[in-house]
């Protein structure tokens, strides 16, 4: 049905982009003489890895994962991190994902507020109440969806009521579109 429809505001996502914001015309034809319709390397191909690498200062291809869309790197952490009897703290309102996967393994999901009187800022003295040691992860999602608020990394910094000792092993997912 929502395929089917004239005017879909079902949808949460930014407008598309066209194939051609992300690869010119002869890169396109030289993949199409080029490209072998195989089983690539499923954990990301290495020219993959090395350009994702180039975004984030220090990371080598052994730190970096690719996955099939975020939706597939949420669950890996989420599978990977929670046990029951955890807490999940979750920034609200969200891409409801990452909750119902982490109480799926028995974690309690505790939120914390972006604050529309606020312009959407998350609240941190609420996210500061809702760390316990009990804490396995916090879930953020940065740009928002589905406010498309967006922090700027200072806002995450020890000043900001955003403590350092929160991310010993942090995991990033972050969506990618890109050719395999
Ligand atoms: C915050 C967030 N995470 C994950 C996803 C899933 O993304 P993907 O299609 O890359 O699996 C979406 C999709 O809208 C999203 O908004």
């Amino acid at each position: 049905m929502q395929n089917q429809v004239r005017y879909d505001f079902t949808e949460t996502g930014v407008h598309p982009m066209y194939l051609h914001e992300l690869i010119t015309r002869e890169e396109l034809l030289e993949l199409y003489d080029r490209v072998q319709l195989r089983y690539v390397q499923t954990n990301g191909i290495p020219a993959l890895k090395e350009s994702i690498c180039r975004l984030y200062p220090g990371a080598t291809p052994g730190h970096v994962l690719v996955t099939n869309g975020s939706a597939e790197a949420n669950y890996l952490t989420v599978w990977n991190q929670v046990q029951p009897g955890d807490e999940v703290v979750v920034m609200y309102p969200t891409y409801l994902q990452v909750p119902g996967i982490a109480r799926g393994f028995g974690a309690t999901v505790r939120p914390f507020h972006l604050r529309e009187e606020h312009g959407w800022a998350p609240d941190l003295d609420q996210l500061a109440e809702q760390v316990t040691p009990r804490t396995k992860l916090i879930y953020l999602c940065n740009p928002n969806n589905p406010t498309a608020q967006s922090s700027p990394r200072g806002r995450w910094r020890p000043s900001s009521g955003w403590r350092s000792e929160w991310v010993p092993g942090s995991w990033r997912t972050r969506s990618i579109a890109a050719p395999s």
